[in-house]
């Protein structure tokens, strides 16, 4: 697939905060909690994890379940616990399968549990680190788990916060982190599918080669998508402009004469695309 080239501006300061966070709070907490977004988990995943959490156990939240295809979220949940990784998949925004989120870290950390008891420590909390890019639904899952409004939730990609201990009642506390953006960005991919997700805020890039190269991928995985919603088939030639100018036909959004905008269209297919409208639709596979 020719994707179009895009030139992307990166922070590497950010990196280097959140790995320092981390470094810094690591030997404080029993376990790490990485929220991913089911829908790009490869390029929502912390690329330095592994190095950084050391060897405490891990739980990997596939959030936004919702939004994703549940085929590849179920090849992915396959694929991560071959890594021995625990896999919990969420909709944070309805609550569903979060209630199985304080099971599941008193499975991950039974050893750690028995030992509290043989010491006599019956009640002491589980510490958990919880990680995930801006914007992935940290605080909205957390809110969840707690029952309460515990952090503060939204749609601000970039919105740095401290960190803060959550006390849940269910013998758990959470270490929120701030949102910090960590992935290594050479990869124009790993730009493009954190705009498209909202991670990082479209306008860095350029929205109508965002829109196109999203196009393709659409045209790729899942060209029902562009039938049902835009009406018309993708041709296996064109590139990713041309069938934003075609959907921009389609919906009847013309500049002048002959002339369709295909900044509108761009617009219109990624806040589709965040809204759902486009189905159930996972940006990236375990087996790529
Ligand atoms: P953060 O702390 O990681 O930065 O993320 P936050 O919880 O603030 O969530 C960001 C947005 O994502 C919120 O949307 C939230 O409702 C939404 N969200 C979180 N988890 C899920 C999920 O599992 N599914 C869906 N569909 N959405 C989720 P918002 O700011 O209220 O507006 P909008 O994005 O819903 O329009």
């Amino acid at each position: 697939m020719n994707y179009e080239k895009m030139n992307i501006q990166w922070f590497p300061g950010h990196m280097t905060k959140a790995q320092r966070m981390i470094e810094d709070n690591i030997k404080q907490v029993d376990a790490v909690c990485e929220i991913l977004d089911a829908r790009i988990p490869r390029s929502s995943r912390n690329p330095d994890i592994d190095r950084l959490a050391g060897d405490k156990p891990r739980l990997v939240i596939l959030n936004r379940c919702d939004l994703a295809d549940p085929k590849a979220t179920a090849a992915w949940r396959r694929k991560l616990e071959q890594q021995g990784l625990a896999v919990l998949e969420t909709d944070a925004k309805s609550g569903k399968g979060v209630k199985e989120f304080a099971p599941a870290v008193r499975r991950l950390l039974a050893d750690k549990l028995a030992e509290y008891e043989a010491k006599g420590q019956v009640g002491r909390p589980l510490r958990v680190m919880i990680l995930g890019i801006p914007n992935v639904g940290k605080s909205t899952f957390i809110n969840k788990v707690a029952g309460r409004k515990a952090a503060i939730a939204g749609d601000k990609p970039g919105v740095t916060r401290g960190k803060q201990w959550i006390n849940i009642d269910k013998g758990l506390d959470l270490l929120d982190t701030p949102g910090i953006l960590w992935p290594k960005f050479e990869s124009q991919q790993v730009g493009e599918m954190l705009a498209i997700t909202n991670a990082i805020k479209a306008d860095v890039l350029d929205k109508e080669t965002l829109g196109a190269n999203f196009m393709l991928r659409l045209r790729e995985h899942y060209p029902e998508a562009i039938r049902e919603r835009y009406k018309f088939e993708p041709e296996a030639e064109a590139n990713g402009f041309e069938l934003l100018e075609e959907a921009a036909k389609k919906r009847g959004f013309l500049v002048s004469r002959g002339e369709y905008d295909i900044e509108r269209m761009a617009n219109t297919l990624l806040g589709e695309y965040h809204d759902g409208k486009l189905g159930k639709l996972t940006l990236e596979y375990p087996n790529e």
